[in-house]
């Protein structure tokens, strides 16, 4: 059954569509057969809210598997893995009656400080768009709408409904874009939520260059768009700019605002119809979806496998894989209590949840495993007779694991951290420990990154497991024992000081404003481009094997590039590494970041095994967001393609020239002697129209003078540039 005709409905009726009829459906038009669709957070599992539930709902949701939030997901380096969770999540959309999944969220790890990083993939666009894509992928391929989340540059959490995001376009169209772009043209979403805040003085929700033009026309959008919670300020100019629908409806007031403009002619009819087109089209798409069953305990399993690829193994002398035998003390709070989740409108309520230490001590049933908290999971003040205990079970074993992390209150959706610093009731225990004899694994447990530099020199092996959704306690277990392969690697930069960061100047700005100051050098863009060292670079996370890199082969055909590599396990274990393309343009027109990731590739090896790997990449791969031409650039000249395990360990390099036209923007009386000048033709015209004038041989006054424009350089007729010079070349 289709729906109805626009022209069946009264503008009543239309206005009506353009708004939900509640906090989580949209509006039903029963004499019309339209029904409501349900919504539901989003995004690492279902956060559905029995109907009359509240908005935050923390704790009333309807169970549902738990997966790893995107923090960690991102880690994973595996846009299949993604589509695999989407999947899972849709399926278990189907069983709760929910049409569309309000995620993912793929806004740029701008700071480290967002409170709402783990609910974010990456500080790199190419990678949060490749997951991202694989979560949409893998939610619609079962019937089930996914909500690209949140339309743009959101990148904080402090006065979020209202702070001013100021960006320049070449930012916006190199860094906080094209995750959206990559997966509204490759994986179709049905929906997209617009940003609480403003973007360049706009609301992302009234921002018709946004929503429209970059959304729909550039990029072929062809869904709806919904707002955040509570992001629409004035529903006209939204509308008019390109929001469909209204969340949660302002009932009474946006739907009467929206009959009235349309009476008094100040929003035609016609872009109303086109919004409700969009409802309609919405309700049709969820028509399809059949039933499905909830709980299904493969879930579980995925998430626990999922958790496992995510955990990034920072540094290992060797204490991992555990052994399997001898005693180990496990210390710390998280290993009973985990935290696998961050708090906000993400939070699900879980089917069930692992605990790290019954799944480690049913892991290693040959070894002695004793358990001391060591600290209080919610209060970050030392308590020093637990402390006093970790210190007793930590004597006489063998190693130590002692599971860290943030407390819950550190980070939410809603504010932003002030601090990047485990409590120090923790590293204070941890250096004790340390100091004790035993090697100390550190198992960590947090949704954006932490500073390591203070504290790591007492851990002979640290495991950063993110937030790693209900089943992360067998996952640790899994990759502790070494029946899993750590198989994350860093979605973000772990800064040594959250004063390196390339943002911190500018986050989160103040009076209402926040000036993305460092452009386009953001994360590690913004390290490299600086020299600066950093704890551990974007990209790195170790294997328990080892691989090497061969036999890089580049080709240049036009504008394309082709990249190829052979990676081997040189160690003596199956594992997985993440092959890592970066490319540079060390001789540019504008300030380019050193290296761009622009291609990845896993491959899981055997022992001696090894595979060649294969890259594609073109013009948009090599280009730059010219300002002035408002548009991608290819600037011909030479590009460095290198290869390798982190964007700090290249293994594999290569210089290649690619041919493009250069650019050459018409001469005027506004463009400077030196560049008219450079340029051959330009030189030869002006010599001719000029004659003998004085200044064109004047080396050492044209260093001086040079960046004059020639309309400019007419008033001092001593130059020999005069009125007349500038008639010859036609220019004025
Ligand atoms: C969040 C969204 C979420 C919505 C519905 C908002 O506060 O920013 O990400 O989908 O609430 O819960």
């Amino acid at each position: 059954m289709g729906v109805p005709e626009l022209s069946a409905f009264t503008v009543a009726q239309k206005a009506a569509l353009c708004l939900g009829s509640d906090m989580w459906h949209t509006a039903p038009i029963p004499e019309h057969d339209v029904e409501a669709l349900v919504l539901s957070d989003g995004p690492h599992g279902l956060r559905r809210q029995p109907d009359g539930g509240d908005h935050a709902g923390i704790g009333g949701s309807l169970p549902a598997t738990c997966f790893p939030p995107a923090v960690a997901l991102g880690s994973a380096w595996d846009p299949e893995l993604a589509r695999e969770v989407g999947a899972a999540i849709a399926r278990e959309a189907r069983a709760q009656g929910v049409a569309v999944v309000l995620g993912p969220g793929i806004n740029i790890k701008r700071s480290p400080l967002c409170g709402r990083n783990f609910e974010y993939v990456s500080e790199d666009p190419h990678l949060a768009g490749r997951v991202a894509a694989g979560l949409v992928e893998g939610l619609q391929g079962e019937g089930v709408g996914a909500c690209v989340k949140h339309f743009a540059a959101n990148n904080q959490e402090t006065d979020r409904l209202r702070v001013n995001a100021e960006v320049d376009e070449r930012t916006l169209r190199e860094i906080y874009l094209p995750a959206f772009e990559h997966v509204i043209t490759t994986a179709r979403p049905w929906t997209v939520m617009c940003a609480y805040n403003k973007v360049n003085g706009t609301y992302a929700s009234q921002h018709r260059w946004l929503l429209t033009e970059v959304l729909r026309e550039e990029w072929g959008f062809d869904g709806l768009v919904m707002s955040d919670w509570g992001a629409v300020a004035d529903r006209v100019p939204a509308l008019a700019a390109g929001l469909d629908l209204e969340m949660p409806p302002h009932l009474g007031v946006s739907d009467r605002a929206i009959v009235e403009a349309v009476a008094d002619g100040t929003l035609p009819e016609e872009v109303l119809d086109t919004a409700v087109a969009r409802v309609l089209r919405l309700v049709e798409r969820a028509r399809a979806r059949t039933a499905a069953d909830m709980a299904d305990p493969a879930h579980h399993a995925l998430a626990r496998r999922a958790a496992a690829a995510c955990m990034v193994l920072l540094r290992n002398d060797g204490v991992l894989p555990l052994a399997s035998t001898g005693r180990i003390a496990v210390v710390g709070a998280f290993a009973t209590t985990p935290r696998y989740q961050g708090a906000g409108s993400s939070q699900v309520n879980p089917t069930r949840v692992d605990s790290p230490f019954d799944e480690l001590v049913a892991a290693l049933p040959d070894a002695k495993v004793d358990y001391a908290a060591g600290f209080g999971i919610d209060d970050p003040s030392e308590d020093a007779a637990l402390a006093e205990e970790a210190v007793r079970v930590a004597a006489g074993a063998d190693v130590v694991v002692a599971y860290l992390g943030l407390p819950a209150i550190a980070e939410s959706e809603g504010f932003d951290r002030t601090h990047i610093d485990l409590p120090t009731a923790q590293t204070d225990l941890l250096a004790r420990l340390g100091g004790a004899g035993a090697p100390v694994v550190v198992v960590l447990a947090n949704g954006s990154a932490v500073r390591t530099a203070p504290w790591e020199q007492h851990a002979a092996a640290v495991l950063e497991c993110w937030l790693g959704g209900q089943a992360v306690g067998g996952a640790i277990a899994d990759v502790l024992t070494g029946a899993a392969d750590p198989g994350g690697r860093l979605a973000e930069t772990i800064p040594l000081r959250l004063e390196d960061t390339p943002s911190y100047l500018n986050f989160p700005g103040e009076e209402g404003l926040v000036r993305y100051g460092e452009g386009v050098f953001v994360g590690y863009r913004g390290f490299d481009a600086a020299g600066r060292e950093v704890a551990y670079p974007f990209g790195h996370g170790l294997s328990y094997t080892t691989f090497a890199y061969d036999d890089l082969a580049v080709r240049v055909s036009g504008t394309d590039v082709t990249v190829e590599v052979t990676v081997s396990n040189t160690g003596g274990r199956t594992g997985r590494e993440v092959a890592q393309l970066y490319v540079g343009d060390p001789e540019a027109a504008v300030a380019r970041p050193p290296r761009e990731l622009k291609g990845f590739a896993a491959v899981e090896l055997g022992p001696g095994e090894q595979r060649r790997i294969t890259f594609a990449l073109h013009a948009r791969d090599l280009s730059y967001w010219s300002s002035t031409e408002r548009g991608w650039l290819l600037e011909g000249g030479e590009f460095t393609i290198e290869v390798g395990a982190s964007s700090r360990d290249i293994r594999q390099s290569a210089t290649v020239t690619v041919g493009a036209p250069r650019p050459r923007p018409p001469l005027t009386a506004g463009s400077s002697l030196d560049e008219w000048l450079a340029d051959a033709d330009g030189a030869a015209r002006l010599r001719e129209a000029a004659g003998a004038a004085a200044i064109l041989g004047d080396a050492e006054l044209r260093r001086v003078i040079g960046n004059f424009p020639l309309g400019r350089l007419a008033a001092f007729p001593a130059m020999g540039i005069t009125d007349d010079v500038l008639r010859r070349l036609g220019v004025v």
